[in-house]
């Protein structure tokens, strides 16, 4: 059982992500930190509450951390995840209530307090952890991993050279990447491949209601933006990638690089310069995702999110084949 905080910014591939770990038994989600991102932090603090209470995960404290990038202004995304974020769909205002303290703080406390190193998965814009990082340094010896969505080593998302996540706050992730924490680092050259395509659709619809018939909806909702920009079959699963790895990182391999975030250049800032040959000579500081086996992420995402949600224990490892035919 992995110790798991989750820095996110819901989020259509955020929320399907909560959902993933929820349902994954590997996993032990501590708390749930919301960052401005995808949409303004007053939406992703209550969207992941809004998960919380569609799974009836009761048990995962919500905290919302940083409002804003550290220098620059907020970029969000509404034109890809909806005014609110979630797609159209229209969730109930969720009853979990909002912690009152920072989640920067709680990750700093959590992370000193924790009995073994914990794994962090940021799903968002890396605020909340290049903020706690520089408030208390000593945290890094308690972080087992870092396993981010973000960045590539071949194009962008946002311009033809930065990727969302590290767009929106390059000086946080530049702050991260220079830390010493041990990072995975999944980029668009992966997540580009895990496509939501009509065949994949249809099976998490089989899983039935609500999950299945909600996460098809969210996905059809999220998808139009990036089959219009790329002509891909559907909507990539970004964040949904870093919790597959943290569950069987056998989905995919790595690679060992150099990665520093292009800050200067106005046409390539939050560009991730990933030296894949190690041409610079420059410590390898990341392991960057280098291979996806799609069928078999999209296997484990059907499986788990097939299993239902109980926070209180882990889930029973049936497969979802008994639940939805293949
Ligand atoms: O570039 C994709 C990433 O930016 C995803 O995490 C998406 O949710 C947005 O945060
Ligand atoms: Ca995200």
């Amino acid at each position: 059982m992995q110790n798991l905080l989750i820095d996110c910014d819901p989020g259509v591939d955020d929320a399907i992500a909560l959902l993933l770990a929820f349902g994954s038994p590997e996993l032990r989600v501590r708390g749930i930190v919301a960052v401005g991102g995808n949409v303004p932090l007053v939406h992703t603090q209550t969207n992941a509450r809004k998960i919380c209470e569609l799974a009836q995960v009761r048990d995962v404290p919500v905290y919302a951390g940083c409002d804003r990038p550290l220098l620059r202004s907020l970029t969000t995304a509404e034109y890809v995840h909806g005014a609110t974020g979630l797609g159209q769909v229209s969730f109930p205002e969720p009853t979990i209530a909002l912690q009152t303290q920072h989640g920067v703080d709680f990750m700093i406390e959590t992370l000193l307090a924790a009995e073994a190193p914990m794994k962090i998965a940021t799903l968002g814009p890396l605020t909340n952890l290049a903020v706690a990082l520089a408030k208390c340094p000593e945290i890094v010896k308690n972080i087992d991993q870092v396993v981010m969505m973000g960045g590539a080593t071949t194009h962008g998302n946002v311009t033809s050279s930065a990727e969302f996540n590290i767009y929106c706050d390059p000086h946080a992730a530049q702050m991260v990447l220079n830390s010493g924490v041990s990072i995975v680092m999944m980029g668009l050259d992966i997540t580009h491949q895990a496509i939501a395509t009509p065949d994949r659709l249809a099976t998490i619809r089989q899983i039935g209601e609500p999950i299945g018939a909600l996460v098809a909806k969210l996905l059809e909702d999220y998808s139009h933006h990036d089959i219009q920009q790329y002509g891909f079959a559907g909507a990539p699963l970004h964040d949904p990638c870093v919790i597959a790895y943290l569950i069987d990182p056998t989905i995919f391999t790595v690679r060992h690089c150099f990665v520093e975030v292009e800050l200067q250049s106005e046409a390539a800032i939050g560009r991730t310069i990933v030296d894949w040959y190690h041409a610079s000579g420059k410590p390898k500081n990341v392991q960057v995702v280098a291979t996806i086996d799609s069928d078999r992420f999209y296997q484990l995402l059907c499986d788990r999110l097939g299993l239902g949600f109980d926070s209180a224990q882990p889930a029973k490892t049936q497969t979802a084949k008994t639940r939805i035919e293949r």
